[in-house]
């Protein structure tokens, strides 16, 4: 008769630090982050974004320093977004080759040559009415014609050497839109990242005073996606891979984990990217200095869920400070 207890010792897997690492069912690399910054024109210019504490405006001068040292870090993905020196009702300074987001490319490309640029393609910054397409007399957001507002600023960023470019317009058929676009310009390299299920969430608020993007009036409920729906989601994905996404994208992530979860299961291709958006560092940001919760471990924990549920790219404003805690810990 044995002496063993009739019970399995899960424990050994995690004893010490040691343990727990051989174990690790899910890890998490520098490689697959993505860092997003806001960019615009002007000179040494870095004003801090109140509610996003450790993140700034900076003009392309400053971006391109602090991404050296990004780079340096092991960062070697950017997401632009741009803060426009005028905004009109069809968003113009979207498609302008001298906007903040067309030089900065260039200025990365020219100095940084093995950093991916991707680029948000929207017109929410560039509207004087906040919302991401035309808006019609009536007041509704008009998408047909939007997209080729849509595809000629994904167009001027390729011009500019972007890499990739990622619409989070959430308008019907713009991947298909921006994709005939590039192959009209010439541009067939250019990847598409679509923000295929991208929600109406509240956690977008602090990127709304970093960008400078809230809408004037109403919101965005008539086109990002409900907080119910699942299988909707599921048909936005595959619309986007149907119309030639290389990408696609869960956004935003924390609240939406089974979302994640299921397009990895349901989407193996193309990569599935997840974005960890404003409030979710923002929120962690504030416990934090109350000394409410410890950021290293707060914002590790939720990366590594993000990466758990599925995801293959992480889109953090954490990015750095995580490949510092990453490095620290290796
Ligand atoms: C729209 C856009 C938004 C975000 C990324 N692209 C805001 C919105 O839809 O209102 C949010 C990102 C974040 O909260 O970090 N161009």
């Amino acid at each position: 008769m044995s002496s063993e207890p009739d019970f399995t010792r899960l424990r050994y897997l995690r004893e010490t630090e040691e343990d727990r690492r051989e174990n690790a069912e899910t890890t998490l690399s520098v490689s697959e982050l993505i860092y997003p910054i806001f960019v615009t024109l002007g000179s040494g210019i870095s004003r801090p974004i109140d509610a996003m504490p450790g993140q700034f405006q900076m003009s392309v001068d400053v971006a391109v320093e602090k991404l050296g040292a990004v780079h340096d870090a092991g960062v070697d993905k950017v997401l632009l977004f741009g803060l426009p020196q005028y905004k009109d009702s069809t968003g113009s300074s979207a498609q302008d080759a001298d906007e903040a987001v067309q030089s900065a490319v260039r200025e990365i490309k020219r100095t940084l040559h093995t950093m991916t640029v991707i680029t948000d393609v929207c017109l929410c910054e560039y509207t004087d009415h906040g919302h991401c397409g035309i808006v019609t007399a009536e007041g509704h957001v008009d998408n047909d014609a939007t997209l080729p507002l849509l595809a000629a600023a994904a167009v001027s960023h390729a011009e500019a050497g972007a890499d990739i470019v990622a619409p989070s317009a959430m308008m019907d058929g713009q991947v298909a839109a921006i994709r005939a676009g590039l192959s009209h310009g010439g541009f067939s390299d250019t990847r598409i990242m679509g923000y295929s299920a991208k929600y109406a969430s509240s956690f977008y608020g602090p990127f709304r005073e970093a960008a400078g993007s809230a809408p004037q009036f109403g919101d965005r409920r008539s086109y990002q996606m409900a907080s119910t729906q699942s299988d909707e989601a599921m048909r936005e994905i595959e619309a986007d891979i149907a119309e030639g996404a290389d990408f696609i994208m869960v956004k935003p992530a924390l609240a939406y984990l089974d979302v994640i979860r299921r397009a990895s299961e349901t989407f193996p291709e193309p990569p599935l990217a997840a974005y960890n958006v404003s409030g979710e560092y923002s929120a962690i940001k504030a416990a934090a200095a109350n000394g409410w919760l410890d950021e290293e471990s707060a914002a590790m924990e939720a990366l590594m869920a993000i990466k758990r549920a599925g995801a293959d790219l992480i889109i953090s404003y954490f990015a750095p400070d995580a490949a510092r805690w990453l490095a620290q810990h290796s």
